[in-house]
């Protein structure tokens, strides 16, 4: 979603504001702009539609000069994709950037246009500039009580920076549902939407709480609390290197992502797993443990790639634990009058801990009476994380593709641990909790070896990549790997993708098989094979294109084709399995030649509902 980047400092900050705003690309957008203050308190914006390379080139051309401002790059809500529309919005002497949505901005345009202004975009980011000048403007008030007087008549989740020509020494930073961090330089200080904006100028972050409103000077940082009081929050250093923030050897984030799992799964696991092969979370305390031995149902909510680590987590759950569990999107979970289970432990999942829709279902949630909440996270400063009871991290490092991979398989390995230790704790299926740790342990080197098939993955992609449709198969706890190959296909080829539970074909989706259909099978060797069998047969009768991923050969047919996976526990097999269809769906958009770390209308981190 929108990416803001702001400096106040003594050097030209253009380069700065280009760079920093490339940086956060990887958030979705469709427009860029820019606006700094320039030595005759002039107001420069130069904006345009498309990526910062455009607005860069666009920028040099003018030798621009100033030291204080901010960039933007707007991923559409309010009015079309236009240069009008693009950030930042003026209103004579106040210029605005944000992030997020202003839910009554139509009523607040209303009644702007009546006090005389023209609005030239459909923005609500306009109507927040406007409204800012008139509160300036009605009682001489300073920058900072004109915004605190503003936002009060504001409703929606949202971000904001704001500067003043006429007193260009500092900006004012607001936080209001939607996250920002403030970089601490020498001399200089910074204001983004995501610390990896910032990392080249600086380590020493600090994250604004909700409700916080700070005065960023060149060489003070003054932060206030919702209630107007001036508060210390804490400062602090930031362990991300700037490297792991390159796509150093590959060509694509998301290449280096799959390539980088058996790691961010190693470093997932790391000092979790107790020499007696129990596991430890050092984040759960004793009292949170034993919600869990209380829990008589598990609710889980989430979105996109983390609902789909959600439902593999569901078998999981009730096989293992023996705990009922269910799953739900969280828009619909927010969308419908809700009848809770009794004794039933909420959970979120979530990469960027920013994702509106489940951050309101988890505000819901803590209406209903649930006996606790948990967030299973890879962002550790993240609002999921701030407003849950407690929070397990995934270690999956910083994700920059916009299609979720190494976060899927930490979230996988996060879950199976945590229903192991549930194990433990309820002294269930001991045995079976063993063998598991024993799996895990495995799995990094399992996932290295299916990287020596990519030759062979990357012939299917090809072969495959000029199809409109690709149906995608699995049965139980494979049947949510299925839904996220199909989603990985969809999200950056832009092919239609379908996932179905194969035993579900004959009740419609084969009325779709003819000799121009591929269908990939997810089929380990394992108690449902047989079954998955049947499927097979099904579609080579009506002469379907099979691609089947197993660990060992289905000879059923001579229409088969067959990528052999290694062996794995049947429990943990859908973490291995995942893996070849990410790098499946990244050899197809390749070979598209499509923008594979910024698939078009999406963002990485969606933080309006
Ligand atoms: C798909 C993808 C999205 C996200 C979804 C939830 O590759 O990345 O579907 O999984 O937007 O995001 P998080 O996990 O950040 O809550």
């Amino acid at each position: 979603m929108c990416g803001i980047v702001a400096a106040v400092t003594k050097r030209n900050i253009i380069n700065f504001l280009l760079q920093s705003i490339k940086k956060l690309e990887y958030r979705g957008y469709d427009s860029s702009g820019l606006a700094v203050i320039n030595k005759n308190s002039d107001i420069v914006r130069i904006r345009c539609v498309g990526k910062v390379n455009v607005l860069s080139k666009k920028v040099k051309k003018k030798k621009l000069f100033g030291n204080i401002g901010f960039a933007h790059t707007r991923w559409a809500t309010h009015g079309k994709i236009s240069k009008e529309n693009t950030h930042p919005h003026i209103s004579s002497n106040i210029v605005v950037v944000h992030n997020g949505i202003i839910e009554n901005s139509s009523k607040l345009r209303i009644l702007l246009e009546k006090k005389g202004y023209t609005f030239n975009s459909d923005t609500d980011t306009e109507v927040i500039a406007h409204l800012l000048h008139l509160e300036q403007s009605k009682k001489g008030l300073s920058l900072l009580k004109t915004v605190q007087k503003s936002i009060l008549q504001l409703n929606g989740n949202y971000s904001m920076v704001v500067m003043d020509a006429k007193n260009a020494s500092k900006l004012i930073a607001v936080r209001s549902g939607s996250p920002l961090v403030i970089g601490l330089g020498i001399k200089e200080n910074f204001i983004a939407s995501d610390q990896i904006a910032l990392l080249s100028s600086t380590k020493r972050f600090i994250y604004l709480e909700e409700g916080d409103i700070a005065i960023v000077k060149a060489k003070k940082v003054n932060i206030f609390n919702k209630d107007g009081v001036i508060i210390e929050r804490d400062e602090i250093k930031s362990n991300v290197k700037y490297k792991s923030v390159s796509k150093g050897k590959y060509k694509h984030y998301m290449e280096k992502e799959i390539y980088e799992q058996p790691l961010s799964i190693q470093k997932t696991l790391n000092n979790r797993i107790k020499e007696d092969k129990t596991i430890h979370f050092s984040e759960l305390s004793p009292k949170e443990e034993n919600l869990f031995l209380k829990a008589e149902h598990i609710q889980i909510v989430a979105c996109g790639t983390s609902y789909h680590a959600a439902l593999v987590s569901k078998y999981w759950f009730e096989s293992l634990a023996d705990i009922p569990c269910d799953v739900e999107i969280a828009s619909e979970f927010s969308s419908r009058k809700l009848a809770i289970r009794k004794n039933s432990f909420f959970i979120t999942l979530s990469q960027s801990g920013e994702t509106a829709d489940t951050l309101e279902a988890l505000r819901i949630s803590k209406k209903l009476g649930y006996l606790g909440n948990l967030t299973i996270c890879n962002m550790k400063g993240s609002s999921l994380v701030k407003e849950s009871d407690c929070c397990l991290s995934t270690e999956a490092g910083i994700e920059i593709g916009v299609a979720s991979t190494k976060s899927f398989t930490a979230q996988l390995t996060v879950l199976l641990m945590l229903i192991t230790k549930i194990m433990h704790l309820k002294r269930k299926n001991i045995m079976i909790a063993k063998k598991i740790v024993k799996s895990l342990h495995y799995l990094p080197s399992k996932i290295k070896k299916i990287f020596k098939k990519n030759t062979l993955i990357e012939k299917v992609a090809n072969n495959l990549y000029r199809k409109k449709n690709i149906l995608f198969l699995g049965r139980g706890s494979q049947y949510p790997i299925a839904l996220e190959g199909a989603l990985k296909v969809k999200e950056i080829s832009y092919i239609h993708a379908e996932a179905y539970p194969s035993g579900e074909l004959k009740h419609g989706p084969l009325a779709l098989i003819d000799k121009n259909m591929p269908v990939i099978i997810i089929a380990p060797n394992d108690s449902l094979i047989e079954k998955t069998k049947k499927s097979i047969q099904e579609i080579s009768a009506r002469e379907g294109k099979i691609y089947v991923l197993s660990d060992k050969e289905v000879n059923l047919e001579n229409n088969i084709n067959f990528i052999k996976i290694p062996y794995i526990e049947e429990i943990i097999a859908p973490i291995l399995y995942i893996v070849p269809l990410q790098l499946f769906s990244y050899y197809i958009a390749l070979k598209k030649g499509k923008n594979i770390d910024q698939p078009r209308n999406l963002a990485k981190s969606v933080t309006v509902e």
